[in-house]
């Protein structure tokens, strides 16, 4: 970053692609004033508002929650929304949509393989008890643990950047991917769900975990602190623990009595009344 008393600038190299009138993308430099805590979708908001308004990206919340704004942010998969410029400590900032995805424009990927993968493992809870699903009458029951058992694979915000970073994705576009075998395993181990054997196909399908070469990048890019790596690790241990028969099937969580009857069954005391302090004049 050039240090002058004016603003510091940055130089932004921006990857430019338009189907309809490039025969291929090519890369175009702006020089952006950086401002403190300045992120880089807020220099390319700058850009755009300042030097070029035809700039293309996808972006919505600009706090890490939606995932739409994952872009190859000097050589890594990283969100735009939440990486500051000043702490990527260069003065040149590479700005190239995901890998391993079609350019729609710029710096906007399709993410519909993504989707489509993710479609496919059922990424939602399947119970043989369809009356209760149609007619449900309370919840499932599930303890603390059986939560903490999946819940950080449930933070997953299908951004895209694991499979960006997956040198497995890399080379074949029929594998299924970190983000999707992470969320198999999540519903999978989900004590609520019935559908092991359903997912089992895809899981374990030769385009499934076993194509997983463990590198590791999926984990070391997730914004959410998902671990894919770990949950691909564990379904292919599973898959041996079942086979050997050293695991018996796990029944699936019952409907849980109504919360009424669980407290006056416990005889929990009721909350105390709020009391107001009276000011001390
Ligand atoms: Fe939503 Fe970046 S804009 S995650």
């Amino acid at each position: 970053m050039s240090d002058s008393k004016a603003a510091p600038t940055v130089v932004f190299e921006v990857l430019r692609f338009h189907p309809e009138k490039d025969k291929a993308p090519y890369l175009q430099q702006y020089s952006v004033p950086v401002t403190r805590g300045m992120t880089v979708l807020e220099g390319l908001t700058w850009i755009k508002e300042h030097i070029d308004s035809t700039l293309v990206w996808r972006s919505s919340c600009r706090m890490g929650i939606c995932g739409s704004c994952g872009m190859f942010i000097n050589g890594v998969p990283r969100l735009a929304c939440n990486n500051q410029i000043s702490h990527l400590h260069s003065d040149r900032i590479s700005v190239k949509p995901l890998p391993n995805f079609e350019i729609i424009r710029d710096l906007v990927p399709d993410l519909e393989s993504l989707f489509d993968r993710h479609r496919s493992v059922k990424p939602y809870l399947i119970r043989k008890d369809s009356h209760e699903q149609h007619h449900p009458v309370g919840e499932y029951f599930q303890s603390h643990q059986e939560l903490i058992n999946y819940i950080q694979f449930a933070y997953c915000i299908k951004c895209g950047l694991c499979l960006a970073a997956c040198p497995t994705a890399a080379t074949s576009d029929k594998f299924i991917g970190p983000q999707s075998l992470t969320q198999a395993w999540r519903y999978t181990i989900d004590s609520r769900d019935e559908g092991a054997g359903e997912r089992a196909e895809q899981l374990y399908s030769s385009h499934g975990v076993y194509r997983c070469h463990f590198a590791g990048t999926c984990s070391q890019v997730c914004p959410k602190g998902v671990d894919p790596a770990l949950a691909i690790q564990l379904a292919k241990k599973e898959a041996f623990v079942r086979a050997f028969g050293i695991r018996k099937q796990r029944r699936a969580a019952r409907v849980a009595p109504p919360v009424e009857n669980w407290v006056r069954n416990r005889d929990i005391p009721a909350p105390p009344t709020p009391t107001i302090e009276k000011s001390r004049a």
